[in-house]
C-alpha cells in the first residue's frame, strides 16, 4: 500500500513528466491578498499569473499546497471531527496552466493519473460539469468512455469556482469517487453523502470576479486544479487495492493521522476507532465521543503547527483569533478525553507531527521550538481560564437551592 509520501510524489512526478514546474507550497499567509485570511487552495500563490499582472518563466506548474479553511468563504471548522473528510488544515495537490493548455489536456491528464498511476477503477468514478459546458462533457465522453448518466450537469455554483468574493474564477468539472458496495452511487453526487465524495476539482479559469459583482473576461484561459490529498490517501489506502469496498474511505484512517493517533492513544489511555456520529443525533456513546475528540485534536494540531511555523500566532484579531479559537476547541475536546488542566496535549504531539512531515515541509523542523513554546503558553493560559470557570460553576452550583443559576455568576462564566 503506498504511503502518504509516495502518493504525493506520484502526483508531482506525473505532472513533472508532463512539463510542469514543481513549485513548493507557499506559506499559509496569503501574500498581497487582503481578501483572504489563509491560503485556501493551490491557486492562491498563482493568482497574479491568472490575472496577467505577473509572468514567470514557466507556463505549467504543479504543487502540494498547505491550505487552511477556517474563517472566511471556505470554512470547515464546525464539521471537523464529525465527518471522515473535513479538515481545517489539508494539502491540496494541483496542476496549473497559465495561458497554456486548457480542457482538452487537463481532463485526460487527470483521468490518466487516477486510473493508471493510482489504479482507481473506472466504474468508481463519476464527474460533474457546469450545465452549459458541452465542451467538457464531450471531452469526458471521449476520454473516459462515460455514458451521459456518469456526466452530471450542475447549474449551481458547485460547478463554478471562485477563490473569494473577487479574483480569478470559472466553470469547473469535479471528479467524484463512489464507494457504494456495487458502485451505484450516481444519485448521491453533491449530496454531502459519505459514500460519494468529491476528490478533484478542475477549474477552467476564464473570468475575474470584480468588486461590483460582474465577471470580466480574462485575456487568456487557464487551468487550476485541486485534488484533496487526504481524500486521495483515504481512497488509495482504505480499499486494499480496490478489492474491499466494505471499508469506507476515511481520511482519518490513513497514515496522515495514524502516527498522531498512536501517541494520543498512549497519552489518553483510550483507543481510536474510526466511527462517526449518526447525523442529527445529539447523544453519542463514549466510543464515538472519543473518536470525535481524537480527530479534532489531530486536525487542529496540524493547523496550529503549520500556521505558527508560517508566522501566524494565536491572538485577538483576524486570522490570529481564528487560530486561538481553534486551539481552544482542541483543548476543550482534550478535556473530554480526560486530560487535566496540567496537561498540554497539543504541545505533546508536536514532535510526532514534525517527524512525520518535516522532510516535506522543512519549516516545521526549523521552527519546532517556536511551535512548542507558543502552544504551551496558549494551552496553559486557556487551561487556567477553563479551570477558573469550572471552579466558579461548581461553587455556584453547590449553593443552588432553587435550581436557578445566579445571573451574575453566569455572566462571569
Ligand atoms: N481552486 C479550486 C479548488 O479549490 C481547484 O484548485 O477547488
Amino acid at each position: 500500500m503506498p504511503t502518504l509520501n509516495e502518493i504525493r510524489s506520484t502526483f508531482l512526478n506525473y505532472y513533472s513528466k508532463q512539463g510542469h514546474e514543481v513549485v513548493a507550497s507557499s506559506p499559509l499567509v496569503p501574500r498581497n491578498d487582503p481578501t483572504l485570511m489563509f491560503v485556501n487552495s493551490g491557486m492562491v500563490q498563482f493568482k497574479n499569473l491568472f490575472t496577467g499582472v505577473e509572468t514567470r518563466d514557466y507556463a505549467r506548474a504543479t504543487s502540494a499546497q498547505k491550505c487552511v479553511r477556517a474563517g472566511g468563504k471556505h470554512n470547515d471548522l464546525d464539521n471537523v471531527g464529525y465527518t471522515a473528510r473535513h479538515h481545517t488544515f489539508f494539502e491540496m495537490l494541483g496542476n496549473f496552466s497559465f495561458g497554456d493548455y486548457f480542457k482538452k489536456e487537463a481532463i485526460p491528464y487527470a483521468w490518466e493519473l487516477l486510473t493508471k498511476e493510482f489504479d482507481i477503477p473506472k466504474d468508481r468514478l463519476l464527474v460533474t460539469v457546469y450545465h452549459t459546458d458541452d465542451e467538457a462533457a464531450e471531452i469526458w465522453k471521449k476520454v473516459a468512455g462515460f455514458s451521459d448518466d456518469r456526466i452530471i450537469r450542475i447549474p449551481t455554483n458547485d460547478n463554478f469556482w471562485q477563490m473569494g468574493p473577487t479574483g480569478p474564477c470559472g466553470p469547473c468539472t469535479e471528479i467524484h469517487y463512489d464507494s457504494t458496495p456495487d458502485a451505484s452511487g450516481g444519485n448521491l453526487v453533491n449530496m454531502d453523502h459519505p459514500d460519494v465524495i468529491e476528490i478533484w476539482n478542475l477549474v477552467f479559469i476564464q473570468f475575474n470576479a470584480e468588486a461590483d459583482g460582474s465577471f470580466r473576461d480574462l485575456p487568456s484561459r487557464h487551468v487550476d486544479t485541486g485534488l484533496g490529498f487526504e481524500r486521495a490517501c483515504s481512497i488509495i489506502q482504505n480499499t486494499k487495492g480496490f478489492t474491499d469496498f466494505s471499508r469506507k474511505p476515511s481520511n482519518y484512517s490513513t497514515d496522515v493521522f495514524r502516527p498522531i493517533f498512536d501517541i494520543l492513544e498512549r497519552l489518553s489511555g483510550k483507543e481510536y476507532e474510526d466511527v462517526y456520529p449518526e447525523p442529527g443525533t445529539e447523544n453519542q456513546d463514549e466510543v464515538v465521543k472519543t473518536a470525535v475528540a481524537f480527530r479534532v485534536i489531530a486536525d487542529h494540531l496540524r493547523t496550529l503547527s503549520f500556521s505558527i511555523a508560517d508566522g501566524i500566532l494565536p491572538g485577538n484579531t483576524g486570522r490570529n483569533y481564528v487560530l486561538r479559537r481553534i486551539l481552544r476547541r482542541a483543548v476543550r475536546y482534550g478535556r473530554s478525553l480526560g486530560f487535566t488542566g496540567d496537561e498540554f496535549v497539543l504541545t505533546a504531539l508536536v514532535g510526532t507531527l514534525v517527524s512525520q512531515m518535516g522532510d516535506v515541509f522543512p519549516e516545521l523542523r526549523g521552527r519546532e521550538s517556536i511551535i512548542v513554546d507558543t502552544l504551551k503558553r496558549e494551552e496553559r493560559s486557556f487551561n487556567e481560564t477553563l479551570d477558573r470557570g469550572l471552579t466558579l460553576f461548581e461553587e455556584e452550583a453547590a449553593k443552588l437551592s432553587q435550581g436557578i443559576f445566579p445571573g451574575d455568576a453566569a455572566f462571569k462564566l
